[in-house]
């Protein structure tokens, strides 16, 4: 299969709808079953000689066929006589084509005859054919405009093209917000984008662009309001004053732009961000009507941010995570930590991600620590009832876990956990000696929770990673640091519950060991929620 990728932007190679056409030729390879034989031919046109169209039908008259100027166009024709899909990417110039492209499509004139035929469809009032049988070649649109949206930007377009190629003939992508493209710190969310248009490159191979993959194309990038500022903030140009900007108020305004307000949850907060390599001070006002940017400490600041420029920019880019930094001590945050626990919510714009994106993440199963303590629990209420019975019903519960909890990955502590309780189970049966064996069970539960900090996942972080970005949570030390404290937290609990169970009951207080037994963990529990807020917020002041 031969793809000829026609670039029609006068930026040549850094184009940002080149961005998209490569990703959609790419979403055709993948989909195509004979991958040796896939060319494509990509004609910069911004770096060939096309001169423009003289108008003397000489290809109609003298050289039926063929232009009498002799430039980079006969390559062209050439090509698209070979090609079996021809990709048109260019970038939105006054609601047309660029010059450059326009250029290139009057001088197709000698690929049709100079015959009057008739137009049946209701565009105007001629057209000529095709000097050739082009039936089964396939042309797709791809181009990035400004605006925030391409809707009702294109009609010029669409208009030539239909004329030009014939109404129907030709698939398009158009997409708004085009310059967001090639901006680094939003390079998650363009490549979400991207990766929709690699799926429509599939999907079209195959036969058509999905209705879904349609609608998620014709999502915006970011809403109107966040894009615009954004937009209005890159020029480094004050909307007021008509100034420069400096380049760090411009990408602190750019940040501030990206505040999805509806993630405001009722309390006002102003971030402040000390760059302390450049000794500037900005504050980020976040209210329910949006962000507004101060330069100077005239607010009171409920988050305090102190980083050098340099780190901050790396973390916007995607070059270091944020709370692997954060964890590193590379910056320090004071006052409120809630706004950097939900970070993503406040400036992540998640809402807007399309559907395919996420559902992607969605297919994995994740742990739940419920698979781990039921087989636990079942075990100390019931053998320490009665050993026998208990024994049995805990062995069935053992039984009918992996089928129960089977929507949620099943991990080593759960595999774990079901065996041991099985076989003090069976211990406590045979030897009914349901008060000693539970007690054990105890002592065992604390050492598990021990024993996972030697390895690279305390217990408590396999259930809890998903919420923290999954494996990269790994390479978070404030997130590692934290499961590691809370497991050695738990398993010493254990074993001490294991040693006034065994003296209590030993004393005769049966009863008080049971309420003992279960308030504590209530409380522990109460700790681990307070200490997981805590103790990042802690670390990070530095
Ligand atoms: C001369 C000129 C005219 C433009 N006209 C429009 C326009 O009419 N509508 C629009 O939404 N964007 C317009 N833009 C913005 C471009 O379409 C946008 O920056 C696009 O992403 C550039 O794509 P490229 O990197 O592939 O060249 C214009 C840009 C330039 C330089």
């Amino acid at each position: 299969m031969k793809v000829l990728l026609i670039n029609g932007s006068p930026k040549g190679k850094t184009s940002n709808s080149l961005k998209l056409a490569s990703s959609f030729i790419e979403g055709v390879r993948d989909a195509i079953d004979n991958k040796e034989d896939f060319v494509v031919d990509e004609l910069n046109l911004a770096t060939m000689n096309i001169s423009p169209c003289k108008g003397c039908f000489v290809c109609w008259k003298n050289t039926p066929g063929v232009c009498c100027m002799k430039d980079d166009m006969q390559t062209v024709i050439e090509k698209e006589l070979e090609a079996d899909m021809v990709v048109w990417s260019f970038p939105l110039y006054y609601f047309n084509v660029p010059g450059l492209l326009k250029n290139l499509i009057d001088r197709q004139l000698p690929m049709v005859l100079p015959f009057m035929s008739e137009n049946e469809s209701d565009l105007g009032s001629g057209g000529h054919d095709s000097r050739y049988d082009l039936k089964g070649l396939k042309h797709v649109l791809i181009s990035t405009c400004g605006f925030y949206s391409a809707e009702g930007n294109y009609d010029s377009v669409t208009r030539m093209f239909d004329h030009f190629l014939g109404q129907g003939n030709y698939e398009t992508i158009f997409c708004g917000q085009g310059e967001l493209f090639r901006v680094k710190e939003l390079s998650q969310r363009t490549g979400e984008y991207l990766d929709v248009v690699k799926k429509a490159g599939s999907e079209y191979i195959k036969g058509k662009i999905s209705d879904s993959t349609k609608d998620d194309l014709k999502k915006l990038l970011y809403p109107k309001d966040v894009f615009e500022k954004m937009a209005d903030a890159s020029w480094g140009v004050s909307k007021e004053t008509g100034e420069k900007e400096a380049e760090d108020l411009v990408f602190t305004k750019q940040m501030a732009a990206l505040y999805n307000k509806e993630a405001y949850d009722g309390k006002d907060r102003v971030l402040e961000m000390n760059y302390t390599d450049l000794g500037k001070t900005y504050q980020i006002k976040l209210g329910k009507d949006g962000s507004e940017v101060f330069t100077g400490k005239s607010l009171e600041a409920t988050t305090v941010i102190d980083t050098p420029y340099e780190v901050w920019l790396a973390i916007s880019r995607g070059e270091i995570s944020g709370t692997e930094a954060l964890g590193k001590k590379m910056y320090k945050v004071n006052g409120d930590f809630s706004l950097m626990i939900n970070w993503d919510k406040f400036f992540g714009a998640s809402d807007v991600k399309p559907k395919e994106s996420t559902s992607k993440v969605k297919e994995e199963k994740t742990a739940s620590m419920a698979t781990m303590l039921i087989p636990w629990i079942s075990f100390w209420i019931a053998v320490s009832i009665n050993p026998t019975i208990g024994a049995l019903i805990t062995m069935v519960i053992c039984a009918f876990v992996p089928l129960t909890m089977g929507k949620h990955k099943f991990v080593i502590w759960d595999r774990l956990s079901i065996a041991i309780v099985a076989i003090l189970s069976l211990v406590a049966a045979i030897t009914k000696q349901g008060d000693l064996i539970t007690t054990i069970g105890y002592a065992v539960f604390g050492l598990v929770w021990l024993t996972s900090c030697l390895f690279k996942e305390p217990l408590c972080a396999t259930y809890v990673k998903s919420s923290y970005g999954g494996e990269s949570a790994y390479k978070n030390p404030l997130f590692m640091k934290t499961n590691y404290i809370l497991a050695a937290a738990w398993g010493v609990l254990y074993l001490l519950t294991a040693a006034w169970t065994f003296i209590l009951k030993g004393m005769g207080f049966g009863v008080a060991t049971i309420i003992i037994n279960n308030l504590v963990p209530i409380l522990m529990g109460m700790f681990t929620a307070w200490f997981v807020n805590f103790y990042p917020a802690h670390r990070a002041k530095g």
